[in-house]
């Protein structure tokens, strides 16, 4: 299993460091076989860890240059990271990120080897459509990304499921991550309200292969709960 923190615009430097504390000495005390990484602001980037993965949720696709407000390969170089959240929700709706733009982040940062966790999903209007509009809508979202790039990880979030409570039926899950699947043979994370409660309900799904986890991940001991969770799903 692969299992993601992404804090989004949460905890400071000091609370990272405690964080990634609590979280890598669980992961090294229960000798943890799983992935688990962690997507802090890029405030908190210092940390460079052992046996955890940290990566970032977002990062402009050049070397370095005038690009007032964000950062680029440069400055990642100088912490060591190599893996990068691309077309999270909130870069796309939020944001305002185009496909455009996400392609071509992909591209950029796949050139230079990062493990890159793509993120798609759609929004309540599009789903209400029915099937036939939300596999376009997804399809779409794959445009301009190349689904066998070695280092690739899916991360299924639908919008309405993000900080909402809501999930999808498990059918929903299970019929999104089968046509996911048909793709590419790359890992599948599920994202959208997963806390301790669901997560493993979730990862035990066909075609799941992990979760990528925004508000519930925020405290390091239901993190590493859902760890174990994981851990425990193995050995059934
Ligand atoms: P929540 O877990 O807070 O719903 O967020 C999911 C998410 O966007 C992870 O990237």
């Amino acid at each position: 299993m692969i299992l993601c923190a992404n804090f989004k615009a949460n905890k400071t430097r000091q609370e990272t460091r405690a964080y990634m504390a609590v979280v890598e000495s669980f992961v090294a005390a229960n000798e943890i076989e799983d992935t688990v990484m962690v997507f802090p602001p890029f405030t908190a980037l210092e940390h460079l860890s052992r046996n955890v993965l940290i990566g970032v949720q977002n990062a402009y696709p050049a070397q370095n240059g005038a690009y007032t407000g964000e950062i680029t390969l440069e400055q990642l170089d100088e912490f060591g990271i190599k893996t990068i959240l691309i077309g999270h929700s909130e870069r796309r709706h939020v944001l305002g990120e185009t496909q455009e733009q996400i392609a071509a982040k992909f591209r950029f940062f796949a050139e230079n080897g990062f493990v890159i966790i793509y993120c798609v999903g759609e929004p309540i209007e599009v789903r209400e459509l029915g099937d036939k509009a939300l596999m376009q809508y997804v399809d779409a979202q794959f445009e301009g990304i190349d689904c066998n790039y070695t280092d690739l990880i899916i991360a299924y979030e639908p919008v309405w499921a993000i900080g909402t409570g809501l999930t999808p039926t498990t059918d929903q899950i299970v019929t999104m991550h089968s046509a996911l699947r048909a793709k590419t043979s790359a890992p599948l994370l599920y994202g959208g309200s997963v806390k301790v409660d669901n997560a493993q309900s979730i990862m035990e799904l066909d075609n799941v292969d992990g979760v990528l986890v925004g508000s519930a991940s925020l405290g390091a001991n239901d993190f590493c709960e859902m760890i174990a969770l994981a851990a425990e799903l193995k050995q059934v």
